[in-house]
């Protein structure tokens, strides 16, 4: 990359959505731990710092503070909620403490419209707080150039040195012209272009990965997923014929996804795809398992062994890619009071033990899963593949309460695919974070003609969410609803009731298992 704007994160939830941003505004990024050395920096092509926010007070005796030589790099900073409170405590301001922190929203005024963070945007800004300490006296050579209700210094600059401070968070959706504050920062105050495009980066990441891999074979395991399919695609352009796909079905796989993938990679693509058929495998160890976490390490250590199996039967290959995330591979800090660190955790991410002998590809591990969809829309894949709602690894066994069997995969399948047809018919599947039916083992009796039935009862778990962490429950029309819940009734054997999951997570989860 020609240029890049470093954030160093201090821990706040909000660190990934900052860099987000920044790359909607096609600029480079990369997140980097708050005690990353200057000379480490300085050797990177920055044209910008932005020091993230966090829980930390900058008076704790365990307050994470940078390299002091940051601030001699000669590039514009820009500190963010606790950031501003770390640049002013070390260019000689003054931070308070405070007991009581400030929280919601906020009205900006701006009171010097010559100030470079806020060209082409109004006097007035709806900004989004949250931060406990506040700054009192500000270093010298800077000034106030924006306040609210409550603070004289809601936005800082020392216009000579091309520092700037935010007290609010530009970043999240609650400061609806953030995006262009943060856009001024890195194009008019950095410099940078607008380099950062998928094009661009296919262009890169192709010779990056011919580079890595020369002549030799690679192997990549296809999950359907968007992750691994944009993968496939990516190196389908670079390395060709070189790339064998293995598709594993585990049986439990939505209504047609394998059918849906093979047409995909194998007939459009025409890449070589494997295809294995492990469900009878994969059914015969889940025999009379109950216990959730029981059933995902089943389903884990069963996948290494078919997936291991494939690959020998594919032939040698020197190089294993998977489709690893920005998110995945960033060191996260873990500062106290940062809930987004402990909550991570677990998710498997890919999966397959390090003894595996094969050294990995893994070309998407410098984007955000936006960027993702971006670049398998622009190499080609179907909307469907690229934009599909996120599925569990373990598939539809985490939707099944109880012991999975055969026939209950397929109860919830039909179920299922007619809650994604129903979701996208009426224009709500892409709107939201998940739509899905869940199986529960519990029977009660109906009435269906003149007869009596005795069925299952299939849960609709329809949420929103941004990033699968917090999530609440979409209130979607009745009509809709209904239709749903008749078209299972009618057309699902064995299921007689229907029910809504109006919890919202936490406490719930999203899936039920
Ligand atoms: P929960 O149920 O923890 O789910 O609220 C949050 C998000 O993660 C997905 N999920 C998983 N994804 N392997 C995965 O790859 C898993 O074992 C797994 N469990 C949950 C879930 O679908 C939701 O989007």
């Amino acid at each position: 990359m020609s240029e890049e704007i470093v954030i160093l994160d201090f821990g706040s939830q909000y660190t990934q959505v900052i860099a987000r941003r920044i790359r909607e505004c096609r600029v480079y990024c990369s997140i980097l731990p708050f005690n990353t050395s200057a000379e480490e920096i300085r050797q990177r092509p920055i044209k910008g710092l932005i020091l993230s926010g966090g829980p930390a007070s900058v008076y704790d005796e365990q307050a994470p503070l940078p390299d002091r030589k940051l601030f001699e790099l000669g590039v514009p900073v820009l500190g963010i909620c606790y950031g501003l409170q770390v640049l002013t405590y070390f260019l000689g301001g003054q931070v308070e403490k405070s007991q009581k922190r400030e929280y919601g929203k906020g009205r900006l005024e701006v009171k010097s419209p010559g100030c470079a963070l806020f060209r082409k945007l109004p006097k007035r800004l709806q900004v989004w707080n949250s931060h406990g300490d506040r700054v009192t006296k500000l270093p010298k050579g800077f000034q106030s150039v924006a306040v609210t209700e409550n603070s004289d210094m809601a936005a800082v600059e020392d216009p000579k040195r091309l520092f700037y401070g935010l007290q609010f968070h530009p970043e999240v959706a609650h400061t609806p012209r953030g995006k262009t504050v943060l856009s001024n920062f890195v194009h008019s105050i950095c410099g940078c272009g607008r380099t950062w495009t998928m094009r661009r980066y296919i262009d890169q990441a192709v010779e990056e990965i011919r580079n890595q891999v020369g002549n030799e074979r690679v192997i990549l395991g296809l999950s359907g997923g968007v992750d691994s399919s944009v993968a496939a695609a990516l190196l389908d352009r670079a390395i060709g014929s070189q790339l064998t796909c293995i598709l594993v079905n585990n049986g439990l796989m939505r209504g047609r996804e394998e059918n849906v993938v093979r047409e995909v990679f194998g007939r459009h693509f025409h890449m070589k795809l494997h295809y294995e058929n492990a469900t009878q495998t994969f059914m015969q160890r889940l025999k009379g398992v109950t216990d959730p976490e029981r059933k995902r390490k089943i389903i884990g250590k069963t996948f290494i062994e078919v997936f291991q199996a494939a690959t020998k039967k594919v032939g040698h290959a020197k190089f294993l890619a998977q489709g690893t995330l920005y998110p995945d591979i960033i060191e996260s800090v873990s500062i106290e009071g940062n809930p987004a660190a402990v909550i991570k955790s677990h998710h498997n991410v890919g999966g397959l033990p390090k003894k595996m002998r094969f050294e990995l590809v893994e070309p998407l591990k410098q984007l955000f899963k936006d960027e993702v969809r971006e670049l398998g829309r622009e190499l080609g894949l179907p909307k469907e593949m690229v934009f599909r709602q996120p599925f569990p690894g373990p598939g539809l066994a985490v939707r099944i309460i109880g012991e999975v069997t055969s026939a209950r995969c397929k109860i919830l399948r039909s179920a299922d695919a007619i809650v994604v047809e129903e979701m996208k018919e009426a224009g709500w599947y892409y709107e939201i974070w998940q739509s899905f039916a869940v199986l529960l083992p519990v029977r009660s009796v109906g009435v269906m003609g003149d007869e009596r039935t005795y069925g299952y009862t299939i849960a609709l778990r329809i949420v929103e969410s941004t990033d699968g962490m917090t999530a609440d429950w979409v209130r979607l029309p009745y009509e809709l609803l209904e239709r749903i819940s008749n078209r299972i009734i009618n057309e699902v054997k064995g299921v007689n009731r229907v029910c809504l999951d109006i919890s919202s997570k936490p406490p719930a989860t999203i899936e039920w298992e």
